[in-house]
């Protein structure tokens, strides 16, 4: 196969990137820069992501990072042979400024522009980083995102479930605001539930009792506020302990419910599919050691392999992009000056 390098971009959120990907046939890509800048200081203050904030950050950073990535490659756009960026779903000011940047670059050198879907990104980095063969099957779970797919190509996706409200990120988010915990609320969740009994308090299973694979964690949080609340006119006030505990109980909720319906997915996966599927996990909640612990459970018991990408590429990040769009690009896939940024578009 031909070898390809693709610049990619990315900016649909909070996390302005840019990136070189490099690919020379079988075999993982090899991410040749992957730069990053993160915009959460910016937004810190707002206890959420401002959109007018984002939209100019990015315009601002945009081709700062687009320098950085073809320095850090040791090379110039003249090396590259397509120009790939995120053209939704996300934050449409963002995902704008991305795709005019992107138009740009592509008008003045005469490359090939390739739009790429921000999910898809997601969805096709076990094969950048462990050419994981089609079809897999892939949990996405971010602070944005929560999805089963069977992943069968680069344009193929078949989505089997997914949440009806919070992702599972957004979750441990609004879980430590109402502990007073740090942002981003996974870590410090994680970092105490690491000293808490998850028996304590009983955290509900949201919609276990259906046989799909969809979820719900909006419940979860609505739980936790009625405990803490409870406890706090008991005692008037929470001890660390409390707060442990709470932490445990609702991280155990969490990744009982996504172990029982990957459990699920694997399932539907076997009635339409020959041969065990590899389960790949991708974004930021992937991080999280419980949750992958019991994921690695299911899959083991299961007979099933399970791979999970470094977190760099987990999170948001312009490498994935980049090799999604060389991906497009190989079977022929292009976009041209029409492209257009969509802030909702499923796979
Ligand atoms: O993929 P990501 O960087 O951004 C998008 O949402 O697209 O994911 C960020 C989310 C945040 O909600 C953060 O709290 C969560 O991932 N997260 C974690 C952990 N580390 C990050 N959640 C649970 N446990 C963690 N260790
Ligand atoms: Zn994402």
């Amino acid at each position: 196969t031909q070898s390809l390098t693709l610049l990619g971009l990315e900016s649909s959120c909070d996390d302005t990137a840019a990136a070189v990907v490099r690919h020379c046939g079988d075999g993982p890509a090899e991410v040749l820069s992957s730069v990053i800048f993160g915009q959460a200081e910016l937004h810190s203050a707002y206890g959420g992501v401002v959109p007018e904030i984002a939209a100019r950050a990015h315009a601002e950073k945009l081709d700062h990072c687009v320098r950085d990535a073809l320095t850090a490659a040791g090379l110039h756009l003249r090396d590259m042979d397509a120009i790939a960026v995120t053209a939704g779903p996300g934050l449409i000011g963002g995902v704008i400024s991305g795709v005019m940047c992107a138009k740009g670059l592509a008008a003045a050198t005469g490359l090939p522009l390739i739009g790429v879907n921000h999910l898809a990104g997601h969805a096709l980095t076990p094969r950048l980083t462990d050419a994981v063969p089609y079809p897999y099957l892939m949990l996405l779970v971010s602070g944005g995102h929560c999805q089963y797919l069977i992943v069968r190509g680069p344009e193929d996706f078949t989505r089997l479930g997914g949440t009806i409200d919070d992702a599972p990120g957004e979750a441990f988010d609004k879980t430590a605001r109402l502990l007073g915990l740090p942002q981003p609320g996974g870590p410090s969740v994680q970092d105490d539930a690491e000293n808490g009994d998850p028996q304590r308090f009983r955290f509900p299973r949201p919609l276990l009792d259906r046989p799909d694979c969809n979820l719900s964690f909006s419940g979860l949080k609505t739980a936790l506020m009625r405990m803490r609340d409870q406890v706090m006119a008991e005692k008037g006030g929470l001890t660390r302990q409390d707060r442990a505990d709470l932490c445990a109980g609702f991280q155990a909720a969490i990744a009982d419910v996504l172990a029982e319906k990957t459990r699920r997915a694997i399932r539907i996966y076997l009635e339409e599919n020959p041969g065990t599927p590899t389960v790949a996990v991708a974004g930021g909640v992937a991080a999280n050691t419980a949750i992958r612990a019991a994921l690695e459970t299911v899959c083991s018991e299961t007979g099933t392999a399970f791979t999970a990408p470094p977190l760099a590429l987990c999170t948001d990040n312009a490498a994935m992009i980049a090799y999604a769009g060389l991906e497009r690009f190989r079977i022929g896939g292009r976009d041209d000056m029409t492209l257009s940024a969509r802030p909702r578009w499923p796979l």
